[in-house]
């Protein structure tokens, strides 16, 4: 049995948390649910305790396996059986492109398929966003508002994939896993840059403009609010100290393509995440144009497109 998740990119992003054990994101979220990236896990729970196994893309994974680990103990139990875990993904792992959120998604239905137990996808989403913040909203498709209280947090899609169905051309600008995880990174940002604190007063407003600009389906409204949020989140990583800063000159050259198109009224715009990869949300009719102009960036590695997609569910692995 398989569980398939796919990566989310949020266009209002989560940066900051409120309580570290608990893993409580300081901030609301809205995100998009890919549809042609994916993580698919499987998990086998054995009788006989003993030391869990992973392996991601057939090869063992000892860095991810403590994360994956207490995950299957918050569904299963601390007492249960040693864990033997698979994980593919159609793309690379911890490198900016949320492997983690489809890969926590993913692990958290696995992991309730095995054990027979049943809950419903608020529950599951709330145990991978304890794991991963941005994985609970891979539980669900389309569009995904998360937002948060002092003791809990609350998920829900605000309008499915085939109501709005943009396009998603993720650019990959370097493949090896990024230099600084994000969670060190936000709690960085928290102690130590001087525009957190306006970044999560100010999230509500984001939040709202994002949400009304789905309800209306207006791009044009979308693409600021987004653009505006993405850089308000790299602000505070700039200026953390150290400083963490996740582009590189391709980030910079995409972002300049981008900027370009619009000029020329593509409905296009960008948005990046704790790496440096540039996803570029457009319209459906500008896709083409918007794939063949990232291609043809210098320092580029490698160029995705995707659709909207669903939520985790459980498929027949081929
Ligand atoms: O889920 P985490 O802990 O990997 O945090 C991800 C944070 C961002 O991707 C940068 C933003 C977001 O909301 O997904």
């Amino acid at each position: 049995m398989w569980a398939q998740a796919q990566p989310n990119i949020a266009l209002v992003k989560y940066w900051g948390k409120s309580d570290i054990v608990r893993n409580l994101p300081a901030v609301g979220s809205l995100s998009i649910t890919l549809e042609s990236l994916y993580t698919r896990m499987s998990v086998e729970l054995l009788d006989d305790p003993g030391a869990d196994e992973l392996t991601v893309n057939g090869e063992a994974n000892a860095e991810m396996l403590p994360r994956v680990s207490r995950c299957i103990d918050l569904i299963a139990g601390g007492d249960r059986g040693a864990a033997r875990i698979q994980s593919e993904t159609n793309f690379p792992v911890a490198a900016g492109l949320a492997s983690s959120a489809s890969a926590f998604a993913a692990l958290v239905l696995a992991t309730y398929e095995s054990t027979e137990k049943t809950a419903n996808t608020l529950t599951m989403a709330r145990i991978a966003g304890s794991v991963s913040g941005s994985a609970a909203r891979s539980l669900y498709g389309g569009f995904v508002e998360l937002s948060v209280d002092s003791e809990t947090i609350d998920v829900r899609p605000i309008a499915d994939s085939d109501d709005w169905p943009l396009k998603v051309i993720v650019v990959v600008t370097e493949t090896a896993p990024k230099h600084l995880n994000s969670g060190e990174a936000m709690i960085r940002g928290a102690e130590t840059s001087p525009f957190y604190s306006s970044w999560v007063e100010r999230q509500p407003e984001d939040l709202a403009g994002a949400r009304a600009a789905v309800e209306n389906r207006d791009f044009e409204q979308l693409a600021a609010v987004s653009e505006h949020n993405c850089l308000k989140m790299h602000t505070v990583m700039w200026t953390s100290r150290p400083p963490v800063v996740y582009w590189n000159k391709a980030t910079l050259a995409c972002m300049d393509a981008v900027r370009e198109l619009q000029k020329k009224s593509e409905p296009v715009f960008f948005t990046i995440d704790a790496g440096p990869q540039l996803k570029a949300v457009c319209l459906p009719s500008a896709e083409e144009t918007v794939k063949d102009t990232l291609a043809g960036v210098d320092g580029i590695l490698g160029i995705y497109s995707s659709g909207l997609g669903s939520g985790a569910r459980v498929v027949e692995h081929s």
